[in-house]
């Protein structure tokens, strides 16, 4: 090709390692403990079938449609009865968009909120694909500390303070609250509502993905940041990607109306349109309960997987090796002792029958090199704990060949 011919944001678009792992974890002889796929087992495939039926039918001529940017009628009205029977309520009915998945929500908010060099503040690790995003608009990240309780909001006090007296440009503050990806970890109400206050005092946006926020192992649900919002400024991601189906390509966002509406029309440029057929398939699961049905043997069926991953954890790794507890979501982040490198550890591991992902991938930075993810959600519970072992050798090995 022509020198110079591609643009000058493609070096801002880098390969996803875990898109490459994923094709090496594809081998048959090998336990993915990498990629965070949804149990294919949980599809409501009987349930689908009937409604995708149903829709052709009866609604076939709409369905099969161009339909509006902002998303079929039909589809805000069942995703804003959804929000609310889970806690958030929208402060207008023009405030939300449907999106083809969370990540493309992502890109956009990316595409309407920053300027080149604004600051976006992440947890540090956080979710690569959301880097991206805002990445390829220009963005800049200052990262917050994280514990066993999620983000350290007092820590995110301090890198704020600190980024607006160098006068850095902070925009916003992206967040996954509950069943943190790749952290495991959910935050409490106190550091939520600390959060918030954060926010309000340098007068910053939070986007608040939300795709675990329903899959919790605890009695209670967990209230939503969007919920405890006062002051109009969370933007609210749920995607159905982890309850419903990520084959769906279905989210959407609640958010301040300019933002919704200039989504809209960013979204005209990129697909005219969410999939109207897949909208009015999902407005139907939404209308008639499918996911509040599943609800319940979706928490027990990663619960229990959760539960054996942590006792095998507990079990066969060598003392110096450290992971988060989740009570929801799909992931346990560990980290090794220092001088480790997961990522070279990799392949020894794949070549082991196991693989992860190395944790330098959810750090904007880079850091993070003797930490990993493991995803419990897709691989049965036996093969969990069969990958763990597998994985414990290689670390057991790793550590003494130092
Ligand atoms: C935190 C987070 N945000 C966004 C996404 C993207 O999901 P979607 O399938 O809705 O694009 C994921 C998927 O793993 C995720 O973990």
């Amino acid at each position: 090709m022509k020198p110079g011919y591609l643009s000058s944001r493609c070096s801002r678009i880098g390969a996803s390692e875990i898109r490459e792992l994923l094709k090496l974890a594809e081998r048959p002889d090998v336990i993915s403990l990498a990629g965070g796929l949804p149990d294919p087992r949980l599809f409501p495939k009987e349930e689908m079938t009937e409604i995708a039926k149903r829709v052709l039918r009866e609604v076939g001529e709409k369905a099969l449609q161009y339909s509006p940017t902002k998303g079929t009628a039909v589809f805000l009205r069942e995703a804003a009865d959804f929000m609310e029977r889970h806690g958030v309520r929208l402060s207008g009915e023009d405030d939300i968009i449907v999106t083809s998945g969370s990540q493309q929500a992502l890109y956009l908010l990316g595409g309407v909120l920053i300027d080149e060099g604004d600051y976006v503040i992440v947890e540090k690790p956080t979710y690569p694909a959301a880097l991206g995003a805002f990445k390829v608009h220009g963005a800049r990240f200052l990262g917050v500390r994280m514990d066993d309780g999620g983000m350290d909001t007092h820590d995110l006090e301090r890198v704020v303070k600190e980024a607006v007296n160098e006068g850095k440009r902070v925009k916003l503050i992206y967040t996954i609250p509950t069943g943190h990806n790749p952290y495991g970890t959910t935050m409490d109400n106190e550091r939520r509502k600390h959060l918030l206050e954060v926010a309000e005092k340098y007068d910053l946006l939070v986007v608040e993905d939300d795709p675990y926020g329903l899959i919790t192992f605890v009695e209670k649900e967990i209230d939503k940041l969007k919920s405890l919002d006062k002051s109009g400024r969370v933007i609210y991601v749920q995607s159905l990607s982890k309850i419903l189906s990520p084959g769906m390509r279905l989210a959407w966002v609640a958010g301040p109306k300019d933002v919704i509406e200039h989504m809209a029309l960013l979204k005209q440029y990129v697909d005219l349109h969410t999939s109207t057929l897949t909208q009015y398939i999902a407005a139907e699961t939404l209308r008639s309960r499918v996911i509040e049905r599943n609800l319940d043997r979706m928490r027990r069926t990663y619960k229990e997987k959760r539960d054996v991953m942590l006792e095998t954890l507990e079990e066969e790794m060598p003392e110096g090796v450290e992971w988060t507890k989740p009570i929801g979501g799909f992931f346990v982040f560990v980290k090794l002792p220092e001088g480790i490198d997961t990522s070279k550890m990799l392949m020894k591991a794949v070549e082991k029958g196991v693989a992860y992902v190395p944790g330098s991938a959810f750090f904007y930075d880079r850091s993070g090199a003797n930490t990993m993810r493991l995803s419990y959600s897709y691989p049965p519970a036996e093969m969990v704990r069969e990958g763990v072992k597998r994985l414990t050798r290689v670390v057991r090995d790793e550590l003494a060949g130092r």
